[in-house]
């Protein structure tokens, strides 16, 4: 375990962003998303909590939904772990996910102590919101005049959303073509300026990256370490709902494994300062076509690959991710394992989590695919508690569920298929007889 002095300030001290890789340190303020020595990630550093263990999370406890002004969000909560310094936030709110229990889920993973965070519930209808708010905060904070990112869509959604509650010009950056509907209509409707790159998610970034800095725009990718502040807050809510008492594994998609770092950032501070007894292990689930992080972990990360990305979950659809070095960081602390599923494998959790009525996105069944497979394996045991996170919500990729029947998916028996009826009652008494064979 790690000492609490490595990973807090003294008290009352302001927050400050660290270099991964050359150890600078850069005040809070500054607006560089990397490190300005070399390029390296940063990582906020915080001062140590007034209160720790029992009383630190009394005083969470007692800020709850139902409070007023900024309390409500299930982000600011946590604010002596986000973003202590800020004393106005750009939320909506968000957070306050609810975390279900669902035999039919459970059954086919085979875990019956599963339960799935559901973060499709937040505002724009996946996680990012939680980052968001905080970025979007500090860009406030930083006097940033325009924000920028490059995006698979939920970012550019969030984005988008949060920029025009800050009143601040919004860039967008995402592959053509590679967008799901319900992403792009809403950074649209937002009112960002939408740009659709001929290119994949990895040149977007690369582009937005350069834009950053050649055009003075804030980048909030979740290179940006105050994403990473917000992203905690998955887990701390967790947590929270559990009583404290950690699962024995949490389970996420991976894409550009920002939110793998955010678990393993959260869950460190969490169990240094006594919020927890234990550390769950971190299950990182990517598409078996964008799977060079599963591909490192597999050679104990004695190599860093670059693919071109092929998947039909196209929120995770990255080749070449950006918070590599956080999140090698995450897994190696919590004893995690990466993995990587094929898209049916996606395709058919996902079909199971719609059935039950929860529904996500594709990318989001990724966690369940994984923690069967695992299951299969016997890494996870039939009695173990974990935690999926589905990271968005159904309604982000329509289409995928109309394409889902005509599919080559191993398991199209939950395909639900309309059915054309002529407008006579007879019609209707034959399609529920069908239905009911
Ligand atoms: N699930 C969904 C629904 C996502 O949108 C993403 C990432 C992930 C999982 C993976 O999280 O990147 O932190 O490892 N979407 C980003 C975007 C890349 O632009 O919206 P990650």
């Amino acid at each position: 375990m790690r000492r609490l002095s490595d990973l807090f300030l003294a008290p009352g001290a302001a927050s400050l962003q660290r270099c991964l890789a050359c150890g600078a340190t850069w005040p809070e303020l500054d607006a560089s998303a990397t490190c300005r020595d070399c390029g390296g990630l940063l990582d906020v550093v915080h001062a140590m909590p007034a209160a720790q263990g029992a009383a630190l999370l009394a005083r969470f406890g007692a800020r709850c939904c139902t409070h007023p002004g900024s309390e409500a969000s299930g982000v600011w909560r946590f604010a002596e772990l986000v973003m202590p310094g800020a004393s106005a936030h750009v939320t909506h709110p968000e957070g306050n996910t609810p975390l279900l229990s669902r035999r039919m889920v459970q059954d086919y993973a085979g875990v019956a102590a599963l339960r799935l965070k559901h973060e499709g519930h937040n505002p724009t209808g996946s996680f990012k919101d939680r980052g968001m708010t905080a970025a979007m905060t500090q860009a406030v904070r930083a006097g940033a005049t325009a924000v920028a990112c490059a995006s698979t869509g939920n970012t550019s959604a969030s984005l988008a959303s949060y920029a025009a509650h800050a009143g601040l010009p919004a860039l967008v950056l995402v592959p053509r073509g590679q967008v799901a509907m319900g992403k792009l209509t809403q950074s649209l409707a937002y009112g960002a300026t939408t740009l659709l790159v001929d290119g994949d998610f990895d040149d977007c970034l690369r582009l937005v990256r350069e834009a950053a800095t050649e055009l003075g725009v804030y980048l909030v990718n979740s290179l940006n370490p105050w994403r990473i502040e917000g992203q905690k807050t998955i887990a701390l809510e967790a947590l929270q709902q559990l009583g404290w008492d950690a699962p024995d594994w949490i389970a996420l998609p991976a894409g550009n494994l920002g939110n793998t770092a955010a678990l393993g950032k959260a869950l460190r501070e969490a169990r240094a300062l006594g919020l927890i007894a234990r550390l769950p292990r971190i299950l990182a689930v990517q598409a078996a076509g964008a799977a060079p992080f599963a591909a490192a972990f597999a050679e104990g990360f004695a190599t860093h690959p670059v693919v071109h990305a092929e998947t039909v979950a196209t929120a995770i659809k990255i080749g070449a991710p950006a918070s590599w070095d956080r999140a090698i960081r995450a897994i190696r602390e919590t004893d995690g394992i990466v993995t990587a599923v094929s898209d049916d494998e996606i395709l058919d959790a996902k079909a199971v989590i719609d059935a039950s009525g929860v529904g996500c996105e594709p990318a989001s069944a990724a966690s369940v695919a994984g923690v069967r497979k695992l299951r299969a394996l016997g890494t996870i045991a039939a009695d173990a508690r974990v935690v999926a996170i589905l990271t968005g919500h159904v309604l982000k990729d329509p289409e995928i569920i109309v394409r889902y029947p005509e599919g080559g998916a191993a398991t199209s028996r939950l395909a639900n298929r309309p059915m054309e009826i002529a407008a006579t009652l007879g019609d209707v008494e034959r399609a529920l007889k069908a239905r009911a064979r």
